[in-house]
Formats: C-alpha cells, structure tokens, sequence
C-alpha cells in the first residue's frame, strides 16, 4: 500500500458520512453517539455508529461497526486509507485502543481524522498505535 494521501475534499466527504451514520447510533447508557467512516482503497466509504448493549462490554464501537459493515459489503481484501471519527459532545474523541488494533489490519498506513483537545486532529494509525500486532 502507498503513503495515504487525502484531499481536504475527500475528508470532508467522511466526515460527512461520519456525522451522518452518528445519527443512527445506538447509546441510550453513555449517551455519547459516534459516528466513523472509512475511506478504502478502492475509494468507497462506509459508515458506522455505536451500537451499546445492556450488557456495556458487548458495545461496538463507531469505528468497528463502519469496518465490519465494509468486510460484510465487499469483502475480506479491504485496505483502510482513512478513517473520520466524530462525536455529538463535540469533545475529543480518538479512536480507542480495540478499534485501532482492528484500524491496522486492514490499514497500516491510514490516517485518522478526529477531535482532538485543541480541535480537529489528524494521525497516522502507526503514530496512535505503536508495534500494531500482525500475524501475517
Ligand atoms: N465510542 C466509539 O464508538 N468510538 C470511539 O472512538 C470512542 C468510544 C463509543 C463506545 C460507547 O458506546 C461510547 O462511545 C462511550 O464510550
């Protein structure tokens, strides 16, 4: 895969699909809705939300469910070239740690979009997760 380069366009674009897919979120317990979308390879985007669970450990977050939506559309050979993350809070919000480790499988080298404490942040996965785990 090649250096992820992202117009100001196309983020816009995800953080677009991003806020919209927030809308459906799922999180009647923390009442923080996230919305992710993902920018892939072959230039299509998918959207998630969370999705909460009485029981709280079964949450999936926004960024997983964008990522599980695209491998159930399109298949197993998804390449992540950039993610959008956005909350309703309006309060930083990077990725957490489960969802940057599945962000890696399938992206490497993807930038992520998302609040950070001084307003909107960007970041190389490799930069947010150090030594990413890899079997193959
Ligand atoms: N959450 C996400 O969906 N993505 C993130 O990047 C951070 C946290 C969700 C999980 C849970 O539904 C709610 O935010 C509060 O933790």
């Amino acid at each position: 895969m090649q250096t992820t380069k992202v117009s100001a366009a196309v983020r816009e674009r995800l953080l677009r699909s991003a806020r919209h897919a927030m809308k459906n979120a799922y999180a009647p317990f923390s009442k923080f809705r996230v919305g992710a979308a993902i920018l892939t390879s072959k230039d299509q985007i998918f959207a998630g939300c969370n999705v909460e669970n009485s029981s709280y450990g079964m949450t999936n977050c926004a960024e997983r469910t964008a990522i599980f939506s695209a491998v159930a559309k399109d298949g197993p050979k998804l390449e992540i070239r950039a993610v959008a993350v956005v909350n309703d809070h309006g309060v930083p919000c990077s990725p957490c740690g489960a969802c940057r480790q599945v962000i890696y499988e399938f992206g490497p080298d993807a930038i992520i979009f998302y609040e950070g404490e001084n307003g909107p942040k960007q970041s190389l996965i490799t930069d947010l997760l150090p030594e990413g785990f890899r079997l193959k």
